[in-house]
Protein backbone atom coordinates (compact mmCIF):
# COMPACT_ATOMS: atom_id res chain seq x y z
CA UNK A 1 0.00 0.00 0.00
CA UNK A 2 1.07 3.46 -0.79
CA UNK A 3 1.60 6.13 1.61
CA UNK A 4 -1.41 7.70 3.06
CA UNK A 5 -1.45 10.60 0.70
CA UNK A 6 -3.37 14.35 1.45
CA UNK A 7 -6.14 13.11 -1.30
CA UNK A 8 -6.87 9.99 0.08
CA UNK A 9 -6.76 11.07 3.72
CA UNK A 10 -9.42 14.49 2.40
CA UNK A 11 -11.76 11.91 1.03
CA UNK A 12 -11.94 9.71 3.51
CA UNK A 13 -12.97 12.54 5.76
CA UNK A 14 -15.43 13.36 2.55
CA UNK A 15 -17.08 10.58 2.56
CA UNK A 16 -18.21 10.45 6.30
CA UNK A 17 -19.23 13.87 5.63
CA UNK A 18 -20.91 13.84 2.11
CA UNK A 19 -24.73 13.57 3.15
CA UNK A 20 -24.47 17.14 4.44
CA UNK A 21 -23.46 19.49 1.83
CA UNK A 22 -24.05 22.45 4.00
CA UNK A 23 -21.45 21.15 6.72
CA UNK A 24 -18.68 20.95 4.15
CA UNK A 25 -16.69 24.35 4.34
CA UNK A 26 -16.67 24.57 7.49
CA UNK A 27 -15.45 20.60 7.80
CA UNK A 28 -12.70 21.00 5.54
CA UNK A 29 -9.68 19.60 7.16
CA UNK A 30 -6.66 21.94 6.62
CA UNK A 31 -4.16 19.89 6.45
CA UNK A 32 -0.25 20.82 6.74
CA UNK A 33 0.70 18.22 5.00
CA UNK A 34 0.22 19.18 1.56
CA UNK A 35 3.33 21.47 0.49
CA UNK A 36 2.59 22.46 -2.61
CA UNK A 37 0.15 22.60 -6.02
CA UNK A 38 1.48 22.71 -9.34
CA UNK A 39 -1.48 22.88 -12.45
CA UNK A 40 -0.77 21.76 -15.94
CA UNK A 41 -3.76 22.15 -18.36
CA UNK A 42 -5.84 24.53 -20.98
CA UNK A 43 -8.05 27.52 -19.94
CA UNK A 44 -9.91 25.58 -17.18
CA UNK A 45 -6.92 26.40 -14.98
CA UNK A 46 -5.09 28.61 -16.88
CA UNK A 47 -4.40 31.30 -14.21
CA UNK A 48 -2.53 33.95 -16.91
CA UNK A 49 0.34 32.41 -18.39
CA UNK A 50 -1.13 33.19 -22.10
CA UNK A 51 -0.76 36.69 -21.26
CA UNK A 52 2.98 36.45 -21.78
CA UNK A 53 2.55 33.87 -24.67
CA UNK A 54 2.79 35.91 -27.86
CA UNK A 55 -0.35 35.48 -30.09
CA UNK A 56 -1.82 33.66 -27.52
CA UNK A 57 -5.64 33.73 -26.70
CA UNK A 58 -6.58 35.54 -24.03
CA UNK A 59 -9.10 36.55 -21.56
CA UNK A 60 -7.33 39.44 -20.17
CA UNK A 61 -9.85 42.11 -20.19
CA UNK A 62 -13.20 42.45 -18.02
CA UNK A 63 -16.08 40.71 -17.83
CA UNK A 64 -13.27 37.84 -17.21
CA UNK A 65 -12.62 38.61 -13.56
CA UNK A 66 -15.27 40.24 -13.12
CA UNK A 67 -16.20 37.93 -9.56
CA UNK A 68 -12.35 38.15 -8.93
CA UNK A 69 -11.99 41.70 -7.01
CA UNK A 70 -13.35 42.72 -10.48
CA UNK A 71 -9.75 42.01 -12.23
CA UNK A 72 -8.92 40.39 -15.62
CA UNK A 73 -6.18 38.13 -14.53
CA UNK A 74 -5.92 36.08 -17.65
CA UNK A 75 -8.39 33.36 -15.99
CA UNK A 76 -11.28 32.38 -18.63
CA UNK A 77 -14.14 32.82 -16.12
CA UNK A 78 -15.48 35.07 -13.85
CA UNK A 79 -14.28 33.93 -10.54
CA UNK A 80 -11.61 31.88 -9.74
CA UNK A 81 -10.98 28.27 -11.59
CA UNK A 82 -10.82 24.69 -10.37
CA UNK A 83 -7.37 25.01 -9.77
CA UNK A 84 -8.01 27.98 -7.41
CA UNK A 85 -10.63 26.13 -5.04
CA UNK A 86 -8.14 23.35 -4.84
CA UNK A 87 -5.51 25.64 -3.34
CA UNK A 88 -7.66 27.15 -1.13
CA UNK A 89 -8.99 23.38 0.30
CA UNK A 90 -5.30 22.69 0.90
CA UNK A 91 -4.97 26.27 2.52
CA UNK A 92 -2.04 27.07 -0.21
CA UNK A 93 -2.06 30.59 -2.25
CA UNK A 94 -3.73 30.60 -5.30
CA UNK A 95 -0.69 28.87 -7.57
CA UNK A 96 1.06 32.02 -9.18
CA UNK A 97 1.06 31.53 -13.75
CA UNK A 98 4.93 30.36 -14.28
CA UNK A 99 5.32 33.10 -16.80
CA UNK A 100 3.93 36.08 -14.29
CA UNK A 101 6.88 35.42 -11.87
CA UNK A 102 10.32 36.90 -11.95
CA UNK A 103 13.71 34.98 -12.13
CA UNK A 104 13.96 36.11 -8.47
CA UNK A 105 10.28 34.97 -7.92
CA UNK A 106 10.70 31.33 -9.25
CA UNK A 107 13.86 30.99 -7.02
CA UNK A 108 11.92 31.48 -4.34
CA UNK A 109 8.11 30.01 -4.91
CA UNK A 110 7.44 27.08 -2.48
CA UNK A 111 3.88 26.88 -2.73
CA UNK A 112 3.36 25.82 -6.10
CA UNK A 113 3.40 27.03 -9.53
CA UNK A 114 0.40 27.01 -12.47
CA UNK A 115 2.13 26.41 -15.66
CA UNK A 116 -1.72 25.77 -18.03
CA UNK A 117 -2.09 27.42 -21.22
CA UNK A 118 -5.85 28.27 -22.89
CA UNK A 119 -6.35 26.59 -26.37
CA UNK A 120 -3.14 23.71 -26.09
CA UNK A 121 -3.54 20.01 -25.67
CA UNK A 122 -2.32 16.70 -24.53
CA UNK A 123 -1.07 16.53 -28.16
CA UNK A 124 1.80 18.50 -28.97
CA UNK A 125 0.37 19.74 -31.90
CA UNK A 126 -3.26 20.92 -30.81
CA UNK A 127 -3.90 24.20 -30.79
CA UNK A 128 -6.22 26.83 -31.83
CA UNK A 129 -6.05 27.88 -35.75
CA UNK A 130 -3.11 30.06 -36.17
CA UNK A 131 -2.65 31.09 -32.39
CA UNK A 132 0.06 29.61 -29.91
CA UNK A 133 0.07 27.88 -26.55
CA UNK A 134 2.13 25.82 -23.94
CA UNK A 135 1.01 22.38 -24.60
CA UNK A 136 1.04 20.19 -21.96
CA UNK A 137 5.17 18.95 -23.09
CA UNK A 138 6.12 22.30 -22.95
CA UNK A 139 4.38 22.52 -19.62
CA UNK A 140 6.35 19.85 -18.09
CA UNK A 141 9.63 21.31 -19.47
CA UNK A 142 9.01 24.31 -17.68
CA UNK A 143 8.13 21.96 -14.43
CA UNK A 144 11.27 20.53 -14.90
CA UNK A 145 13.41 23.22 -14.98
CA UNK A 146 11.69 24.43 -11.81
CA UNK A 147 12.61 21.42 -10.09
CA UNK A 148 16.25 21.24 -11.56
CA UNK A 149 17.50 24.81 -11.45
CA UNK A 150 14.74 26.78 -9.14
CA UNK A 151 13.37 24.47 -6.49
CA UNK A 152 17.06 23.33 -5.39
CA UNK A 153 17.94 26.82 -4.34
CA UNK A 154 15.42 26.84 -1.23
CA UNK A 155 15.15 23.01 -0.66
CA UNK A 156 19.48 21.95 -1.13
CA UNK A 157 18.91 18.30 0.16
CA UNK A 158 17.59 16.12 -2.45
CA UNK A 159 15.70 13.42 -0.26
CA UNK A 160 14.41 17.12 1.33
CA UNK A 161 13.30 17.69 -2.28
CA UNK A 162 11.55 14.54 -3.03
CA UNK A 163 10.32 14.26 0.09
CA UNK A 164 8.80 18.04 -0.83
CA UNK A 165 7.62 17.11 -4.42
CA UNK A 166 5.81 13.75 -2.48
CA UNK A 167 3.82 15.86 -0.65
CA UNK A 168 2.39 18.15 -3.49
CA UNK A 169 -0.46 17.78 -5.34
CA UNK A 170 -0.13 17.71 -9.12
CA UNK A 171 -3.60 18.42 -10.95
CA UNK A 172 -3.72 18.35 -14.83
CA UNK A 173 -6.79 19.32 -16.61
CA UNK A 174 -6.35 18.53 -20.39
CA UNK A 175 -7.53 17.12 -23.28
CA UNK A 176 -10.61 19.00 -24.14
CA UNK A 177 -9.03 20.66 -26.92
CA UNK A 178 -7.47 17.53 -28.15
CA UNK A 179 -11.55 16.55 -29.51
CA UNK A 180 -12.27 20.11 -30.20
CA UNK A 181 -9.36 21.35 -32.18
CA UNK A 182 -7.54 17.98 -33.18
CA UNK A 183 -10.05 15.45 -33.18
CA UNK A 184 -10.30 13.00 -36.46
CA UNK A 185 -12.37 10.10 -37.02
CA UNK A 186 -9.85 7.99 -39.78
CA UNK A 187 -10.08 5.31 -37.64
CA UNK A 188 -12.76 5.99 -35.42
CA UNK A 189 -12.90 7.29 -31.67
CA UNK A 190 -11.78 4.43 -29.85
CA UNK A 191 -8.84 4.73 -31.74
CA UNK A 192 -8.26 8.53 -31.60
CA UNK A 193 -8.86 7.74 -27.37
CA UNK A 194 -6.18 5.16 -27.27
CA UNK A 195 -3.62 7.12 -29.44
CA UNK A 196 -3.93 10.19 -26.68
CA UNK A 197 -4.56 8.37 -23.64
CA UNK A 198 -1.02 6.43 -24.75
CA UNK A 199 0.99 10.09 -25.12
CA UNK A 200 -1.03 10.93 -21.67
CA UNK A 201 0.45 8.33 -19.97
CA UNK A 202 3.73 9.00 -20.96
CA UNK A 203 3.54 12.17 -20.20
CA UNK A 204 1.98 11.43 -16.59
CA UNK A 205 5.17 8.78 -16.05
CA UNK A 206 7.42 11.78 -16.90
CA UNK A 207 5.92 13.72 -14.45
CA UNK A 208 6.33 10.99 -12.01
CA UNK A 209 9.85 10.46 -13.23
CA UNK A 210 10.21 13.88 -12.02
CA UNK A 211 9.04 13.31 -8.67
CA UNK A 212 5.29 14.37 -8.53
CA UNK A 213 3.52 11.23 -6.65
CA UNK A 214 -0.16 13.02 -6.10
CA UNK A 215 -1.28 13.36 -9.41
CA UNK A 216 -5.00 14.59 -10.03
CA UNK A 217 -6.58 14.21 -12.57
CA UNK A 218 -9.94 15.25 -14.63
CA UNK A 219 -11.75 13.52 -17.34
CA UNK A 220 -13.22 15.90 -20.18
CA UNK A 221 -17.12 16.97 -20.23
CA UNK A 222 -19.69 16.49 -22.41
CA UNK A 223 -18.33 18.93 -25.09
CA UNK A 224 -21.26 18.50 -27.34
CA UNK A 225 -23.05 21.07 -24.78
CA UNK A 226 -21.08 23.62 -24.95
CA UNK A 227 -23.00 26.96 -25.70
CA UNK A 228 -20.99 27.51 -28.98
CA UNK A 229 -21.24 23.71 -30.54
CA UNK A 230 -25.06 24.04 -29.34
CA UNK A 231 -25.81 26.93 -31.37
CA UNK A 232 -23.80 24.65 -34.65
CA UNK A 233 -26.56 21.99 -34.11
CA UNK A 234 -29.19 24.86 -34.83
CA UNK A 235 -31.82 22.97 -33.10
CA UNK A 236 -31.04 23.93 -29.65
CA UNK A 237 -29.93 20.63 -28.93
CA UNK A 238 -26.15 19.19 -27.58
CA UNK A 239 -23.91 17.36 -30.43
CA UNK A 240 -24.32 14.09 -29.64
CA UNK A 241 -21.80 12.62 -31.92
CA UNK A 242 -19.60 14.90 -30.22
CA UNK A 243 -20.58 13.94 -26.53
CA UNK A 244 -20.30 10.25 -28.22
CA UNK A 245 -16.61 10.87 -29.45
CA UNK A 246 -15.48 11.29 -25.81
CA UNK A 247 -16.42 8.73 -24.56
CA UNK A 248 -13.99 6.11 -25.24
CA UNK A 249 -11.47 8.44 -23.72
CA UNK A 250 -13.88 9.07 -20.64
CA UNK A 251 -14.06 4.96 -20.25
CA UNK A 252 -10.34 4.41 -20.67
CA UNK A 253 -8.82 6.97 -18.65
CA UNK A 254 -9.57 5.15 -15.31
CA UNK A 255 -7.40 2.37 -16.58
CA UNK A 256 -5.01 4.58 -17.80
CA UNK A 257 -4.52 5.60 -14.21
CA UNK A 258 -4.93 2.18 -12.93
CA UNK A 259 -2.06 0.93 -15.11
CA UNK A 260 0.34 3.47 -13.93
CA UNK A 261 -0.76 3.50 -10.57
CA UNK A 262 0.17 -0.70 -10.98
CA UNK A 263 3.85 0.35 -11.99
CA UNK A 264 4.60 2.48 -9.14
CA UNK A 265 3.03 1.59 -5.87
CA UNK A 266 4.06 4.70 -4.42
CA UNK A 267 2.31 7.40 -7.00
CA UNK A 268 -1.69 7.75 -6.21
CA UNK A 269 -3.84 8.64 -9.55
CA UNK A 270 -6.93 10.30 -8.77
CA UNK A 271 -10.16 10.89 -11.01
CA UNK A 272 -11.80 13.93 -11.00
CA UNK A 273 -14.89 13.26 -12.75
CA UNK A 274 -16.13 16.14 -14.36
CA UNK A 275 -17.89 14.84 -17.24
CA UNK A 276 -20.14 12.96 -14.76
CA UNK A 277 -20.77 16.23 -12.79
CA UNK A 278 -21.52 18.37 -15.72
CA UNK A 279 -23.85 15.21 -16.88
CA UNK A 280 -25.44 15.66 -13.47
CA UNK A 281 -25.83 19.23 -13.82
CA UNK A 282 -27.49 18.97 -16.84
CA UNK A 283 -29.68 16.29 -16.34
CA UNK A 284 -31.01 17.99 -13.20
CA UNK A 285 -30.06 21.86 -13.85
CA UNK A 286 -32.64 22.95 -10.77
CA UNK A 287 -30.83 21.04 -7.96
CA UNK A 288 -27.73 22.99 -8.54
CA UNK A 289 -29.25 26.28 -8.76
CA UNK A 290 -28.72 26.94 -12.44
CA UNK A 291 -31.68 28.14 -14.93
CA UNK A 292 -29.58 28.35 -17.59
CA UNK A 293 -26.87 25.74 -19.04
CA UNK A 294 -27.02 26.35 -22.51
CA UNK A 295 -26.56 29.98 -22.92
CA UNK A 296 -23.14 31.77 -22.28
CA UNK A 297 -23.56 34.41 -19.22
CA UNK A 298 -21.21 37.05 -21.46
CA UNK A 299 -21.68 36.72 -25.25
CA UNK A 300 -24.52 36.56 -27.46
CA UNK A 301 -27.27 34.15 -26.97
CA UNK A 302 -26.90 30.78 -27.46
CA UNK A 303 -22.84 32.34 -28.05
CA UNK A 304 -21.99 32.47 -31.27
CA UNK A 305 -20.35 35.38 -30.43
CA UNK A 306 -17.74 35.44 -28.12
CA UNK A 307 -17.25 37.36 -24.61
CA UNK A 308 -15.60 40.29 -26.07
CA UNK A 309 -13.47 42.93 -23.90
CA UNK A 310 -15.83 45.20 -21.79
CA UNK A 311 -19.38 43.27 -22.88
CA UNK A 312 -21.64 43.37 -20.19
CA UNK A 313 -22.32 40.11 -19.43
CA UNK A 314 -25.29 38.35 -17.23
CA UNK A 315 -26.41 40.28 -13.60
CA UNK A 316 -27.48 36.68 -12.57
CA UNK A 317 -24.02 34.90 -12.65
CA UNK A 318 -24.98 32.17 -10.29
CA UNK A 319 -27.50 31.25 -12.52
CA UNK A 320 -25.34 30.30 -15.72
CA UNK A 321 -23.21 27.23 -15.92
CA UNK A 322 -21.35 28.66 -19.35
CA UNK A 323 -19.75 32.35 -18.56
CA UNK A 324 -18.63 32.45 -21.76
CA UNK A 325 -19.19 30.73 -24.76
CA UNK A 326 -15.70 29.43 -26.58
CA UNK A 327 -16.40 26.64 -28.44
CA UNK A 328 -13.08 25.09 -27.48
CA UNK A 329 -13.53 25.00 -23.86
CA UNK A 330 -15.52 24.73 -21.43
CA UNK A 331 -15.72 27.92 -19.04
CA UNK A 332 -17.14 26.62 -15.61
CA UNK A 333 -17.98 29.86 -13.46
CA UNK A 334 -17.98 28.34 -10.52
CA UNK A 335 -20.98 29.38 -8.99
CA UNK A 336 -21.16 32.79 -6.87
CA UNK A 337 -17.18 33.61 -7.05
CA UNK A 338 -15.30 34.41 -4.06
CA UNK A 339 -18.25 36.25 -2.37
CA UNK A 340 -20.00 32.56 -1.75
CA UNK A 341 -16.82 30.11 -0.97
CA UNK A 342 -18.59 27.86 1.04
CA UNK A 343 -20.95 26.99 -2.14
CA UNK A 344 -17.48 26.91 -4.19
CA UNK A 345 -15.90 24.42 -2.29
CA UNK A 346 -18.56 22.26 -2.25
CA UNK A 347 -19.08 22.25 -5.95
CA UNK A 348 -15.19 21.57 -5.94
CA UNK A 349 -15.98 18.12 -4.11
CA UNK A 350 -18.31 17.01 -6.21
CA UNK A 351 -15.66 17.77 -9.03
CA UNK A 352 -12.41 15.99 -7.24
CA UNK A 353 -15.14 13.01 -6.32
CA UNK A 354 -17.44 10.88 -9.00
CA UNK A 355 -20.72 10.95 -7.57
CA UNK A 356 -21.10 9.28 -5.34
CA UNK A 357 -17.43 9.80 -4.25
CA UNK A 358 -15.73 6.78 -5.51
CA UNK A 359 -12.98 8.13 -7.26
CA UNK A 360 -9.57 6.96 -5.97
CA UNK A 361 -7.72 3.82 -6.67
CA UNK A 362 -6.53 3.47 -3.17
CA UNK A 363 -9.51 2.09 -1.53
C1 LIG B 1 14.90 17.52 -17.00
O1 LIG B 1 16.10 18.25 -16.94
C2 LIG B 1 17.27 17.44 -16.90
C3 LIG B 1 18.45 18.36 -16.67
O2 LIG B 1 18.46 19.42 -17.59
C4 LIG B 1 17.35 16.66 -18.21
O3 LIG B 1 18.48 15.82 -18.17
C5 LIG B 1 16.10 15.83 -18.37
O4 LIG B 1 16.10 15.16 -19.60
C6 LIG B 1 14.86 16.70 -18.28
N1 LIG B 1 13.67 15.88 -18.29
C7 LIG B 1 12.58 16.22 -18.98
C8 LIG B 1 11.45 15.30 -18.91
O5 LIG B 1 12.51 17.24 -19.64
C1 LIG C 1 -26.40 31.18 -33.17
O1 LIG C 1 -25.92 32.42 -32.71
C2 LIG C 1 -26.28 33.53 -33.51
C3 LIG C 1 -25.57 34.74 -32.97
O2 LIG C 1 -25.83 34.91 -31.61
C4 LIG C 1 -27.78 33.67 -33.51
O3 LIG C 1 -28.18 34.75 -34.36
C5 LIG C 1 -28.39 32.39 -34.04
O4 LIG C 1 -29.80 32.47 -33.94
C6 LIG C 1 -27.91 31.20 -33.24
N1 LIG C 1 -28.40 29.98 -33.83
C7 LIG C 1 -29.22 29.17 -33.20
C8 LIG C 1 -29.69 27.99 -33.97
O5 LIG C 1 -29.58 29.35 -32.07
Amino acid sequence: MAALTPVFLFLLFLSANSDESSSCFSAIPISNSVTALYVFGDSTVDAGNNNDIPNAPRANSLPYGIDFNNTPTGRFTNGKTIADFIAILYNLPLPPPYLSLTEAQRKTARDGINYASAGCGIFPNTKPPEKDCWSLQKQIEEFNRTVQEDLPCMIEDPQELADYLANSIFFISMGANDYLLNFNNHHGPEYFANSLLVQFKCYLQTLYNIGARNLVVNNIGPLGCLPSVINMTGNGQCDEQINQNIMPYNSQLPQTLKNIQDEYPDATLTLANSHDLFQDILADTEKYGFTDVKDPCCGAYNGQLACIPNATPCDNRCQYLFFDEQRYNLHIHWCGGHQRRDIDICFFIDVICLIPCTCLFHQ
